[in-house]
């Protein structure tokens, strides 16, 4: 007789206590930091180049378009700290407008900062670039080289409309104490716009999107010894007009039963599991959510039709308005 082992990639405990914990009813939620495994990195990489997909295109476009400002309002010299792994082409636009004296990227995997690091220094050779390997919702250890240095944030994309409200504060926060007071944030805003652009962006004509969603429920058939029928399920793209964001859920199409890691689920035809929110802001409801996490707004610029802003913000002394008795 033959053993078979099993030499099944070990599972993220988080990812498994989420999953677990997200679809037991009534209401289904996992948190969308786990849509991004390889394959859902990948993915994403495509969408921010579909038709439909505007943020990317658009924050390029402001960056280019802004660089003489940016140089203006920041100098040279200082350090940029990047939130997460950087794209090959917004990246290279802010680095060229503000000349840094060092490039620092943070993001949880390595194989991705290192592979970044490799294609800019081949277009900035000069550049000193100092990978940091972290998870940056927690205060990051920043390398004691940049302490000297006047440091400029950088989180892009609008990945700050992935947070609800509570936890943009508290991330925004935690970016404060990373950067250190005097520090300033260049952050990305996607506005409020018609529902004819914002749900196609969101459930595009080729099921990219569809595609990055449903990749959820392979990733956790395939670590987590699931048996969901991915059939089963359906993309979805719905606006929550009182929270102000796009929702993403995978909607049941029939009733269904499967299990997780051993536990049974059930879903009746109709029920969804809430896999992602993506908040669309105002310029008046960012620098509120920017001022709730110690941030000051100094600068904002817009793309033409008003689709997509970028605040520079700085973290100033904290000054306590006088309260309404005073
Ligand atoms: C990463 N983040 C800013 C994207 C967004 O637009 O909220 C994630 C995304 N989800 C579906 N399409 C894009």
């Amino acid at each position: 007789m033959t053993v078979e082992t099993e030499t099944k990639e070990k599972a993220d405990p988080q990812f498994r206590a989420d999953v677990l914990n997200g679809l037991k009813g009534p209401r289904r939620a996992i948190p969308a930091r786990w849509l991004y495994d390889r394959r859902g990195s990948e993915l994403f990489d495509d969408i921010t180049r579909l038709p439909e997909y505007y943020p990317t295109r658009s924050e390029t476009a402001l960056l280019d378009m802004i660089a003489d400002d940016l140089r203006r309002h920041i100098g040279a010299g200082g350090a940029v700290i990047e939130f997460g792994a950087g794209s090959v082409t917004k990246t290279p636009l802010l680095l060229r407008a503000v000349a840094p004296r060092a490039y620092v990227p943070i993001d949880i995997s390595g194989d991705y900062l290192r592979s970044e690091a490799a294609g800019l220094k081949a277009e900035f050779p000069d550049l000193p670039i100092w990978t940091v390997e972290a998870d940056f919702t927690a205060v990051v250890d920043l390398p004691h080289r940049t302490a000297s240095l006047p440091k400029l944030g950088f989180f892009s994309g609008s990945t700050i409309g992935n947070f609800v409200p509570r936890s943009a504060v508290d991330l925004l926060r935690t970016m404060r104490q990373t950067l250190g007071e005097g520090a300033m944030l260049l952050i990305a805003f996607d506005r409020v716009k018609p529902l004819d652009v914002l749900i196609p962006a969101y459930d595009d004509a080729a099921g990219v999107t569809a595609a990055f969603n449903l990749n959820l429920l392979e990733r956790i058939n395939r670590e987590l010894d699931g048996t969901i029928p991915i059939s089963g399920f359906v993309h979805e793209a719905i606006w929550n007009d009182r929270e102000s964001r796009i929702e993403m859920h995978l909607r049941a199409r029939r009733d269904m039963e499967f299990a997780v890691c051993g536990r049974s689920f059930a879903m009746k035809a109709g029920e969804s599991i809430h896999t992602e929110n993506s908040h669309k802001f105002d310029l008046r409801s960012a620098r509120t959510l920017l001022s709730a996490g110690g941030w000051t707004a100094k600068a904002e610029w817009s793309s033409a039709d008003n689709g997509f802003s970028l605040i520079l913000a700085q973290a100033m002394p904290v000054y306590d308005a006088p309260k309404s008795q005073d």
